[in-house]
């Protein structure tokens, strides 16, 4: 295979999307679409996640040291490109919006009912870059759906049941790889 060099870029590495959950100093809760999220390994699993710039997400999280990340569904896909494409500073970012939003069961964190996993996160380290931050984070708890506990199907199946969403090159794809839109495009069939 005869590879060309390119500038940096992380097109045609899909990767997987994430609401972050945080609360406001006034206590509502805002959340925030992400993708630089992995993992780490320092004898547990725990999760690296990079913010970009400064952001009503890094904000609380700076004051709270804590955060939900909860998987991106096919169902969830015009909330999450809404929730991406909306500052958080903006007072009117969260309302109108209907979502059923409980509290973490171990972390004070808002969490989003309609995922069907959520990480409850507490930051242990946080990396100060010249436009960005990087944020260890060890998972407090995670929160799965009853049914992908279930012994009644296999991961194949479960997995194409909650349909998590990819992203990269700008769009977005389904779990099957179909084209699900530009990233600004989803939000439309949002009713709000
Ligand atoms: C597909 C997609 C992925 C994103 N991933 C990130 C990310 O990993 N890190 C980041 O800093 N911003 C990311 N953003 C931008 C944030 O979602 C956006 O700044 C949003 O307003 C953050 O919410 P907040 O303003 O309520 O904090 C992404 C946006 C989109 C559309």
């Amino acid at each position: 295979m005869s590879k060309i060099s390119m500038k940096p870029t992380n097109d045609y590495c899909p990767q997987t999307l994430f609401l972050y959950g945080t609360y406001n100093e006034d206590g509502k809760a805002d959340f925030g679409l992400f993708c630089w999220f992995s993992y780490t390994w320092d004898g547990e699993l725990g999760v690296m996640a990079c913010i970009g710039g400064s952001k009503r997400t890094l904000d609380n999280i700076h004051r709270e040291k804590v955060f939900s990340a909860s998987l991106v569904t096919e169902k969830l896909l015009p909330l999450s490109a809404y929730l991406g494409n909306t500052d958080g500073n903006d007072p009117a970012k969260m309302e109108g919006l209907n979502l059923e939003i409980e509290k973490g069961q171990v972390l004070p964190v808002p969490v989003l009912a309609a995922s069907p996993v959520t990480y409850e996160l507490e930051v242990k380290q946080f990396l100060s870059l010249h436009d960005g931050e990087v944020m260890l984070c060890a998972i407090r708890n995670v929160l799965q759906d009853e049914m992908l506990a279930g012994e009644n199907a296999s991961s194949t199946e479960k997995l194409a049941e909650i349909a998590p969403v990819k992203t990269t090159c700008n769009r977005y794809f389904s779990w099957k790889g179909e084209n699900l839109g530009a990233w600004g495009e989803p939000m439309a069939k949002l009713s709000k």
